[in-house]
């Protein structure tokens, strides 16, 4: 029986270690201290901590007492992914691509796949209160159309949310759209026309690239640094060699590697696209997911010009089905709100209100409060993982924000391959070779998505994730 206990502790604190209670380095409670909370003997809990040590998990420090181990002693480094600038190209559109969108939603694979924000935290349930309400107490049927710009109430919200990432904008610079990547559509449909050049920083978001395609512009990829993101040296060089129309960068927490670009970057990137007279589309989706207290600043808050259209949405810190984005257009005003009139006249109100509700009240701040939080904790403990199971050699990005991360594995890894084997494991993982118009540019890296809790399963999973790999050595 007391055997059965000391092992039943040792679960719960495992438990607690992969939920994040506990992080690597962490002091744990003293034998005694455990032993009442746990109305348990001194002995239980040191068999209880001896089987913890047995399987790695802590480790005891003489005088001190017990910690949670670091598996390997240190964080995997960053990724190397500075490339060369390429000349512009078509973007292909790789199968690929739709074939991870369709698998992420497949509830029988465990997914690192999609950059879907957890459905664990409790604004799930606020947010559907607010619906509940909006339901019963406000017309949506029977009264037209509602404002081409987006619902008031929520463009209000907006702009007094803007003013975090240190935008001053009002009401009415603000136009909604059904998502960031709508937005984005909105301002490359307004502002070029096909055979334009677009430069982004890569590797970069599928879903953009192929925005870009499916437009008939051409695509020229910056090289990019895991922690500063796009490369303002090699920008100004392609500046000089091509007719570049616009450029398209997400400075806050890229996707897939979770950059931040620094503030002297940020003016730096204004100060050239003031040079050529060009707009940039600032992508802006993870900016509120910053782990640190202060909110990153938008390029947007820097630019004295209008030159800069903001786009974002509620995907990432609430829930992509609501479809509900925004872009601040700056000087554009006038041209994104006809391309808003042309793409969709009548859209819902009733995730607008919602949504406008959410923002107004407290609930949203303690959310993101949580989330960041959560979202740094689940980085470090998938830092931890693939220092454990991944092949030596294996680089791992460190965003600081969001929820995705560039893993880089040794040459001899196939990251396709990988991505393939691992779907027959039901193991669903963004390959690299999506993250670029050369499907050759990225064949040893892979994307991870982790946003969601730490479980005994999807642990094991990034273990055959990494048995995986090492199998392709
Ligand atoms: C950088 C970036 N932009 C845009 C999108 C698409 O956003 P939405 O779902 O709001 O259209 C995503 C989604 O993954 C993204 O990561």
């Amino acid at each position: 029986m007391e055997q059965h206990r000391y092992s039943q502790i040792a679960d719960q604190i495992q438990q607690q270690i992969r939920d994040g209670i506990y992080k690597a380095e962490d002091k744990l409670p003293s034998v005694r201290v455990l032993a009442k909370q746990q109305q348990a003997s001194v002995s239980t809990i040191l068999s209880a901590y001896g089987l913890l040590e047995d399987r790695d998990v802590i480790e005891v420090r003489p005088k001190s007492g017990y910690y949670v181990r670091r598996v390997v002693n240190k964080q995997p480094e960053s990724p190397s992914i500075t490339q060369e600038t390429s000349s512009p190209e078509q973007v292909t559109t790789p199968q690929l691509v739709m074939e991870v969108m369709r698998e992420s939603s497949s509830p029988h694979l465990i997914s690192f796949g999609a950059a879907v924000p957890a459905s664990d935290f409790p604004v799930i349930n606020q947010l559907k209160r607010i619906f509940a309400q909006k339901v019963r107490t406000e017309p949506f049927l029977g009264i037209g159309y509602d404002a081409n710009k987006g619902n008031e109430p929520l463009r209000r919200q907006l702009a007094r949310r803007a003013v975090d990432a240190g935008v001053f904008v009002s009401p009415n610079e603000i136009v909604v759209a059904e998502g960031c990547q709508a937005a984005v559509g909105l301002c490359l449909r307004a502002l070029t026309k096909p055979g334009d050049i677009v430069a982004v920083e890569t590797p970069s978001y599928y879903g953009l690239l192929q925005l870009i395609e499916a437009l008939g512009l051409k695509v020229i990829e910056i090289p990019s640094n895991a922690e500063q993101g796009m490369s303002i040296e090699a920008l100004k060089l392609a500046f000089e060699q091509w007719p570049i129309n616009i450029v398209l960068s997400i400075p806050c927490f890229s996707n897939p590697v979770g950059a931040l670009m620094p503030d002297e970057n940020k003016k730096a990137l204004l100060e050239l696209i003031y040079q050529y007279e060009i707009p940039l589309i600032e992508d802006d989706i993870y900016g509120d997911l910053g782990y640190e207290a202060q909110r990153p600043k938008a390029v947007k808050s820097f630019d004295t010009k209008g030159q800069v259209l903001l786009c974002s949405s509620v995907s990432k810190t609430l829930e992509p089905q609501l479809g509900i984005g925004w872009v601040l257009p700056g000087k554009y005003l006038k041209l994104i709100e006809y391309q808003k009139f042309l793409s969709s006249t009548g859209s819902f109100r009733l995730p607008q209100m919602a949504v406008a509700e959410m923002l107004a009240g407290g609930g949203y701040d303690r959310h993101l409060r949580m989330a960041r939080e959560a979202y740094r904790q689940r980085r470090d403990r998938l830092a931890d993982l693939i220092s454990q199971h991944f092949p030596q050699g294996t680089r791992m990005s460190s965003p600081q924000g969001g929820f995705v991360a560039w893993i880089q594995l040794p040459k001899a890894v196939n990251a396709t391959q990988l991505y393939k084997e691992a779907q027959s494991h039901k193991i669903l993982i963004a390959p690299g070779e999506i993250f670029s118009s050369d499907p050759k540019k990225y064949p040893h890296s892979i994307r991870i998505s982790y946003a969601n809790s730490w479980t005994p399963e999807r642990e094991a999973a990034i273990q055959t994730l990494g048995n995986l790999a090492k199998q392709q050595l």
